[in-house]
């Protein structure tokens, strides 16, 4: 259906091209109208000189009827301004005008328009031109012309108001077209737009084949639409594998309250409430995780202090103790500009990892890497297949091997240390190792901060 609203591009530039090309219509009629004017103006007086020819030759021996002639009613006046002879409709008639004499009369030509002169109807403009060749003194030969307006003609008038609005009409017509063709295929990705819902998301908007500006918009849109539908399976994912993994603890310390409930007597109090405890903190470490990363998603802003990445490393490192053996290589003045708890958080979800996998060693080094700065976990555990190594990140991913070696984890971790790394413009990334996993984090270096470099290298268990 086409979008009639006055404000629709379709009736702005329609109406936009009618006012143009009615303006220049006007413009050009005007301009024939005054020529067709002037010619049929330069035609009347024509027909007086004519009419004058006509009479001169005769006006010696003039008979009181002139034979009429297509130049107009004629009269000839003599010195006194009587009639002597006239054309058969002006016999008899007074003088058609009068031209009073004035001093500084010498003109051969004049006329009058009299609206209308004596003896004849409508107006006309009386063209008087001298005879001086008369022996009885300037006689006058009167002929009446039509008036002529500027426009010449209503023929001329009716004829430029006729080609104008055809011209108009026909660029309007064209126009209007020429505009709904060129945006039907917007139309088009509107209406497929509009039908869109959840659970159409796999559907796609009509691409053009030509019309390079609407190809890109629906390229555009397609990309837009893909994204979303990228998004919205990965929020189904992720609300199914919550709910999932919210049921399993739930489910599980329902049981056990409920065998207790029914068998009291048999029940080990002390050891069903450590179960049933362990359960609340699984269920209290999920919902925390799924609030960090609600508002990591959500975007909310935070402190971006500049913190030395090597101190802050090493002060965490020396908070715990592990049952691994920890290398470090920490760079100090090594800064960035970012939020110290949310920092930790990520190089802490490393480091349980780490700790969670490696066999007898993990090593953390931080450096300055030209305007990055970086920081490397690195433990001698089993590591990662390559198909794994995007996948990790993912929410609720947790690999099987893992699964059945620490049912504790929530699969959030490493979802949330990315998450972290993308708020202060950095990446989080797992690398090629000889050994185990190698956990690279970039972030962008504070320039103005940047000092000499200090080296701390230490080993610990
Ligand atoms: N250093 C590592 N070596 C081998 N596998 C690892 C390592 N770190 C993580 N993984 C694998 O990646 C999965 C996802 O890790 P992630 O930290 O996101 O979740 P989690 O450790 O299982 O739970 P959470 O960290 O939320 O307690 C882990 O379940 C594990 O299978
Ligand atoms: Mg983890």
């Amino acid at each position: 259906m086409p979008n009639w609203n006055r404000s629709s591009l379709r009736a702005r530039t329609t109406s936009a091209t009618a006012a143009v090309a009615a303006l220049v219509c006007i413009g050009f009629s005007v301009l024939f109208l005054m020529f067709a004017g002037s010619k049929e103006t330069d035609d009347a007086q024509a027909r007086a000189t004519a009419g004058w020819a006509r009479v001169l030759p005769i006006s010696r021996h003039l008979p009181a009827v002139l034979p009429a002639g297509n130049d107009g009613p004629i009269q000839v006046l003599d010195t006194h301004n009587r009639v002597v002879a006239a054309t058969p409709g002006l016999v008899g008639k007074p003088p058609m005008a009068i031209f009073p004499p004035t001093p500084s009369d010498t003109a051969v030509r004049t006329q009058r328009t009299l609206c209308p002169p004596a003896g004849l109807k409508g107006c006309k403009t009386i063209v008087s031109i001298k005879i001086y060749t008369h022996p009885e003194g300037v006689w006058l030969i009167d002929v009446a012309i039509p008036v002529i307006p500027w426009y010449g003609s209503s023929t001329d008038l009716f004829l430029a108001i006729g080609v104008s609005v055809l011209i108009t009409t026909m660029m309007a017509v064209g126009v209007f077209r020429a505009v709904g063709k060129t945006l039907a295929p917007v139309d088009a990705i509107r209406t497929e737009l509009a039908e869109i819902t959840v659970t159409g998301l796999d559907r796609r908007v009509p691409v053009p084949g030509n019309q390079a500006e609407v190809k890109l918009l629906a390229e555009t849109a397609n990309a837009t639409l893909d994204r979303l539908e990228g998004a919205y399976q990965q929020l189904r994912r992720f609300t199914s594998d919550a709910s999932h993994d919210l049921r399993s603890p739930i489910t599980a310390m329902r049981a056990q309250l409920e065998e207790a409930r029914m068998y009291p007597q048999d029940t080990d109090w002390a050891k069903m409430t450590e179960a049933v405890l362990a359960g609340v903190e699984r269920l209290q470490a999920i919902v925390t995780d799924l609030l960090t990363l609600a508002r990591l998603d959500a975007r909310a802003p935070f402190t971006r202090d500049p913190t030395d990445l090597g101190r802050l490393v090493g002060s965490e490192l020396d908070r715990r103790t592990y049952r691994v053996e920890i290398v470090k290589d920490l760079r100090q003045n090594v800064f960035i500009e970012g939020d110290r708890l949310r920092i930790t958080r990520l190089l802490v979800n490393l480091l349980d990892n780490a700790e969670r996998h490696a066999t007898s060693q993990i090593t953390v080094s931080v450096r300055a890497d030209g305007p990055t700065a970086s920081l490397e976990v690195i433990d001698d555990g089993a590591g990662f297949a390559a198909e794994h190594r995007e996948k990790v990140f993912e929410r609720f991913t947790r690999l099987d091997a893992s699964r059945s070696r620490d049912a504790g984890g929530t699969g959030l971790g490493l979802a949330i240390a990315r998450e972290i790394a993308e708020a202060h413009q950095g990446t989080l990334t797992i690398q090629d190792s000889e050994r185990g996993a190698r956990f690279v984090l970039r972030l962008p270096r504070t320039p103005s901060l940047s000092r000499p470099l200090t080296h701390v290298a230490d080993t610990r268990s």
